[in-house]
């Protein structure tokens, strides 16, 4: 296995942009946590089931049909033939999500998938909130990233005009203010700094600043273990 690189952090911080970008620059598999949650959500309201049944929940996660598939520009998400890579992206999935993602059922039924994707040889860029503590309590490099709200925000909405969708700094403010308290304060997995995490705050630096940082980090790991090897 190689080694993992987990980056936690709140809503719009920017992991998925410096995950995608650390694992392209270094060879690395990229694994989407928050893309499953938000398949699984997905599916849910297709087959009517409800956000509060935990049961049906998790049966819907032991059959979950998804598959994901690297292109040169993006990484394609299916449910079962479908492609759902840009909608899961709206916003009411987001808080679909955050909603499925509270039981602790849902939670371990898609605790192995996500091991598995961050399993080759190749080593992974896991992103999501519980990577450095549950997903992958041991990986080698974690990394807790944040960024003030209204920064946050700013770059929510940027992205989401990108994909045609329009909404107002206020009220992805508002979006992510009841995810977050949400995914902080649930019992299971919540949203949580790693003991062993190093924080970075992308408020007053630029997303090329920050790769370039967990970059050096995942070099500064790669020689440590030649140099243990070696002597
Ligand atoms: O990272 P994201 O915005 O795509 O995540 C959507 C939701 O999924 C998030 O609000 C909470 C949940 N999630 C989670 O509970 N654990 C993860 N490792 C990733 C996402």
């Amino acid at each position: 296995m190689g080694i993992i690189v987990a980056i936690d952090g709140p809503a719009g911080a920017g992991k998925s942009s410096v995950a995608k970008a650390v694992a392209r620059q270094t060879g690395m598999t990229f694994v989407d946590t928050g893309a499953i949650y938000r398949a699984l959500a997905f599916s849910a309201r297709q087959n009517d089931v409800d956000f509060d049944d935990e049961k049906g929940l998790a049966q819907l996660t032991e059959n979950l049909p998804i598959r994901f598939q690297n292109t040169e520009n993006e990484q394609k998400l299916f449910l079962g033939d479908d492609e759902v890579t840009h909608a899961i992206r709206a916003p009411e999935v987001s808080e679909w999500a955050s909603k499925v993602s509270q039981y602790p059922l849902v939670r371990a039924g898609l605790l192995n998938l996500q091991r598995r994707l961050g399993e080759g040889p190749d080593g992974a860029v896991a992103e999501g909130r519980d990577i450095g503590t549950v997903v992958f309590p041991h990986a080698e490099v974690k990394i807790f990233l944040t960024a003030d709200p209204q920064a946050r925000a700013k770059r929510r909405v940027a992205q989401l005009a990108e994909k045609g969708i329009q909404i107002t700094v206020e009220e992805i403010l508002n979006e992510m203010k009841v995810r977050d308290e949400r995914d902080s304060q649930r019992a299971t997995a919540p949203l949580v700094k790693a003991d062993d995490a190093v924080e970075i705050d992308s408020t007053q630096v630029t997303m090329d600043q920050v790769i370039s940082q967990i970059i050096q980090l995942v070099h500064n790991c790669k020689n440590a273990s030649v140099e243990a090897v070696h002597g």
